[in-house]
Parts: C-alpha cells; structure tokens; sequence
C-alpha cells in the first residue's frame, strides 16, 4: 500500500531511541523528510546519521527538551528553516512517572506534566497555523494506557495521560474542519529503555523477585502475553499520518496487545 506522504514534512519528538526512533525511520522509508529531537546532541547526531545512512531519506535533527517552551519554540524554527513547513507532527517525547500517590512529589508531577501535557500542547500550537494554511496535517500524539485505566502505581502519568486523551479528542473536533487530524496511541509495556528504567520500580511494586519475573507478571496481563515491539507502534503511528488514514480523527487506539479489557 503506497501510504501517500513522500515529500511530507514529518517531525517525531523524542527520536533517539525506542518507539520514536523506529517512527522516524519508517517515515524515512516512506519518503517523509523527518525532523527529531531529544536532549542528548551525541545521540541526536548519531541517530540522524545512522537514519540517513539506513533510509538514504533526509533527516533533520536538533537538542530540544520538550518540556521547555523556548526549546520547542527553537526546534520548530529550525525545522521550518531547513524545510519550509511542517506536515505531520509525532507528539512522542517523555518518561514515565511511576510511583503511588504517597510517593509523588510536585516537582516530579510538575515535570511530568511540562513534558507531555504542556510540551505536547506546545508542539501543537506551534504547528498548527501551518497545516491550516495548508489545509493539511496530521497529530498524532503518543499518550499511555494509564490514561483510560488508572493504576496506582501509575498515578503520575495516568492523570496526565486522561488529559492528553481530553486534548486530542477536542482538538480533533477544533481542527477538523481545516482537514487537521488528531489521533492518539496508548501503547501498553513496549520493550524500551522507558520499560528497563522502570522495571526497578515495577518490580517492588509487584512483589516480583526478580526482574524477569516482573516481566513475565506484566506480559501476563496482556492478551497476546508478550510485551509489544517498537515497530509495532511505529507502525500505528505512521499509517494514521498517511493519507490512506483520511477519514480517521479523535481516536484513541490501544496498542497494548490486549491489556486493556474495558470498551475505549
Ligand atoms: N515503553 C512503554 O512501555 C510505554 C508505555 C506507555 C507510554 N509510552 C510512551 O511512549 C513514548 C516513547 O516511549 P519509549 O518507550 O520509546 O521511551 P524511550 O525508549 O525511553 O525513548 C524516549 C525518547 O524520548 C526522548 N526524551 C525523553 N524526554 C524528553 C524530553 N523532555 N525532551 C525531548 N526528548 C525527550 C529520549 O531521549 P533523551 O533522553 O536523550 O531526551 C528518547 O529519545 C513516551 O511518551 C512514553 O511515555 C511508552
């Protein structure tokens, strides 16, 4: 299936590693020109080199923390600078703040919060007087199950995760009219850094004795009984920014190999 986006401008936040990474790549494979960020320059260059060197596609990479405005402000000029426009935008970029409420501080929650709900916002308002002008674009912000199921022990990024699915769903209704979708992703436990720098936490959590079998406690819970693939998201998140995607907007779609039991 030709997904319809060779030459379209695509930026995917946090690129350097896990779900992000693999996006890019796949957009590359696609023919998008690509835009990345994440904090870490060192990586940020080797991730572009190596992209380019795998994909022969053009990628664009720059330092930007998404939780602070002037960075994003930065990093959408200088996409705008090598590109000219943004077409698609892959709100990707964050952690996962992991702990019960006794536990939670402000500042953590605070950060949390800075880095996807207000970083994602950011990105968005950013981008978004370009695709109206063109008439065209594409969101697709990636948020967390916890979002739609809350767990205690994911309380942080759950109350920030029901707030990003408020957003989408709203903006989806906002921007529709100008051909703009915004859809979103909750993905499960996807074998990342982000699961491994967790798996500590998780562990105690779950009375696990080691973290093997914490793994094997997570995978269970799971339909298909096995943790997903960064690809499989990447997949996900490429295809709802194609045009083959152009009568869906404001969905939430799980990618959790069937963690969730409940209807959304
Ligand atoms: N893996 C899962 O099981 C899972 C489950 C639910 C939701 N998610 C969500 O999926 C997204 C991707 O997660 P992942 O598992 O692929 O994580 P990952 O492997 O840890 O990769 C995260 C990427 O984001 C970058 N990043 C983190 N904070 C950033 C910031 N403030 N500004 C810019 N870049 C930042 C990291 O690079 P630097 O550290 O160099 O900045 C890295 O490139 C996250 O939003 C996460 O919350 C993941």
């Amino acid at each position: 299936m030709d997904l319809g986006i060779n030459g379209r401008v695509a930026i995917v936040t946090g690129a350097t590693k896990g779900i992000g990474r693999k996006t890019a790549e796949l957009f590359l494979q696609e023919g998008a020109r690509v835009a990345i960020c994440a904090r870490h320059a060192d990586e940020v260059q080797a991730t572009v080199q190596e992209l380019t060197l795998k994909t022969k596609g053009e990628c664009f990479g720059a330092v930007c923390d998404t939780s602070i405005a002037k960075d994003i402000d930065g990093f959408v000029d200088q996409v705008v600078h090598r590109f000219g426009k943004v077409d698609i935008l892959n709100n990707n970029a964050g952690t996962m703040y992991s702990a019960r409420f006794e536990n939670i501080t402000e500042e953590g929650l605070k950060l949390q919060l800075e880095t996807k709900l207000f970083g994602f916002m950011r990105l968005i308002r950013r981008v978004h007087p370009m695709m109206k002008q063109q008439q065209w674009g594409r969101i697709v912000n990636m948020i967390g199950g916890a979002g739609k199921e809350p767990d205690p022990f994911m309380f942080g990024s759950g109350i920030t995760n029901s707030a990003l699915l408020n957003v989408t769903k709203s903006l989806s209704t906002e921007f529709a009219p100008d051909n703009i979708l915004v859809n979103a992703i909750c993905p499960g436990w996807v074998d990342t850094n982000l699961w491994r720098s967790n798996a500590n936490g998780l562990q105690k959590e779950m009375g696990a004795v080691s973290e093997e079998e914490a793994r094997r406690q997570a995978s269970k819970k799971n339909a298909l009984g096995r943790f997903g693939k960064p690809e499989e998201l990447a997949n996900a998140v490429v295809f709802l920014c194609s045009e083959r995607a152009s009568f869906i907007t404001g969905v939430s779609l799980n990618l959790d190999g069937g963690r969730l039991k409940g209807l959304w």
